[in-house]
């Protein structure tokens, strides 16, 4: 980690080497599987030996995107949940409890409750606002917290301070999704969190381009990560993949603050709208947890979620009136995005994923905010 570098000209410089790309302005593509060498004849290490392993386009991403977080070292992965699978599955096996959020993405949700249960391995989800729940919820066998702050439908925020220190006191390991935040605005391994996972599919990327996902931690943590999930099970990151990743870092800190401003506007707008019930947006005031926010967060990103008064009709309406958000459950690249997370499931689905019928989520993109928030006003009356 390089202390001395601010969060921008970690995205621009660190781990480029402009004069060896002969002036090239971007990084080259490393878009070779093998790297044949004679190592073998003198006795050395090799540097790199194969894309499933390592890469010096991927590893310019590992670079930069560990020292945005502070941490030692990255790995990057095919997916956000190549990345979540592959730091779950480094510290589990048969006969292991994990304790975990309650309103966790829902595929991370699936794969613990029901794929890893397959193994031997079992979850307790608490809601985790309070950091008494996750302590009462340790057993034994506990060797996982995995935390999701804000998480990505109804914006809870766990106490990273406090379960870190839980956690170091008993043991046991944390792992928290901080996809939402990102590195500029929350730094997760500064308050005592063992690894950082991320969707970079989201604002990492940030241009709806790529699917990817990263995991930052300790190096010896990362190493195993390589060599074992990463080497094993295959869920490498490709070259162009990183390449276009490096391209989205570089604008990462300007796109966050864009999103802020929007998305501040926005959420302003909905929460002073007679059709609307309530807002969830961490960066509100009326956040139930905005304090905690304060402490732990440097800043907010483009997603919030709201419900209108009218209930299922009134979703109805807004979805197929709306002209300039797109209808869509991905988020973190350019475009405004709208979903009825809860139209369609039943009861007991509504409360696995922790939302109500009539919650409607939207991504705050990079577009005029004054046009977003005209058809947001147009579609609610
Ligand atoms: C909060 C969160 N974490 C993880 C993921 C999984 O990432 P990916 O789609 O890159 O596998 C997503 C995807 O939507 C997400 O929203």
């Amino acid at each position: 980690m390089n202390t001395r570098m601010s969060k921008e000209d970690i995205c621009a410089y660190l781990g480029e080497d402009f004069y060896s790309y002969k002036g090239a302005v971007t990084p080259p593509i490393f878009q070779n599987t093998l790297f044949a060498q004679s190592h073998e004849l003198k006795g050395e290490e090799p540097e790199f030996v194969y894309t499933r392993i390592n890469n010096p386009t991927i590893e310019i991403a590992e670079k930069k995107i560990a020292a945005l977080e502070e941490g030692q070292e990255a790995r990057c992965f095919s997916s956000g949940m190549g990345a979540i699978s592959a730091a779950i599955m480094h510290f589990v096996k048969a006969g292991s409890h994990v304790i975990a959020i309650d309103s966790i993405y829902g595929p991370t949700r699936d794969f613990l409750e029901n794929y890893l249960a397959r193994f031997g391995v079992e979850t307790t989800f608490v809601p985790g606002h309070n950091t008494d729940e996750i302590e009462s919820a340790i057993k034994k066998n506990t060797v996982l917290i995995y935390l999701e702050s804000p998480s990505s439908l109804v914006f809870s925020l766990q106490d990273l301070e406090a379960v870190a220190k839980l956690a170091r006191a008993k043991g046991i390991v944390t792992i928290i999704d901080n996809s939402y935040s990102t590195p500029i605005y929350q730094n997760p391994i500064k308050f005592g969190i063992d690894l950082v996972v991320h969707s970079a599919t989201k604002y990492l990327g940030g241009h709806s381009d790529i699917v990817a996902g990263v995991v930052i931690g300790k190096k010896d943590v990362m190493d195993g990560l390589r060599n074992e999930e990463r080497a094993m099970l295959g869920s490498c990151m490709d070259p162009h993949q990183a390449w276009l990743l490096i391209r989205g870092l570089r604008t990462l800190p300007l796109r966050v603050r864009q999103h802020q401003e929007n998305a501040m506007a926005v959420a302003a707008f909905l929460e002073n709208h007679p059709r609307v019930k309530y807002v969830l947006y961490p960066g509100l005031k009326s956040h139930p947890q905005y304090d905690l926010g304060k402490k732990q967060m440097e800043g907010y990103t483009g997603l919030m979620s709201f419900e209108l008064t009218g209930g299922k009709e009134s979703v109805v309406g807004l979805l197929r009136n709306i002209r300039h958000f797109r209808h869509g459950c991905s988020w973190g690249g350019y475009e405004s995005l709208i979903a009825p997370v809860g139209l369609g499931k039943n009861q007991e689905e509504l409360k696995r994923s922790c939302v109500t019928e009539g919650m409607i989520r939207i991504h705050v993109g990079l577009e005029n905010v004054n046009t977003l928030i005209e058809d947001l006003d147009r579609c609610l009356v």
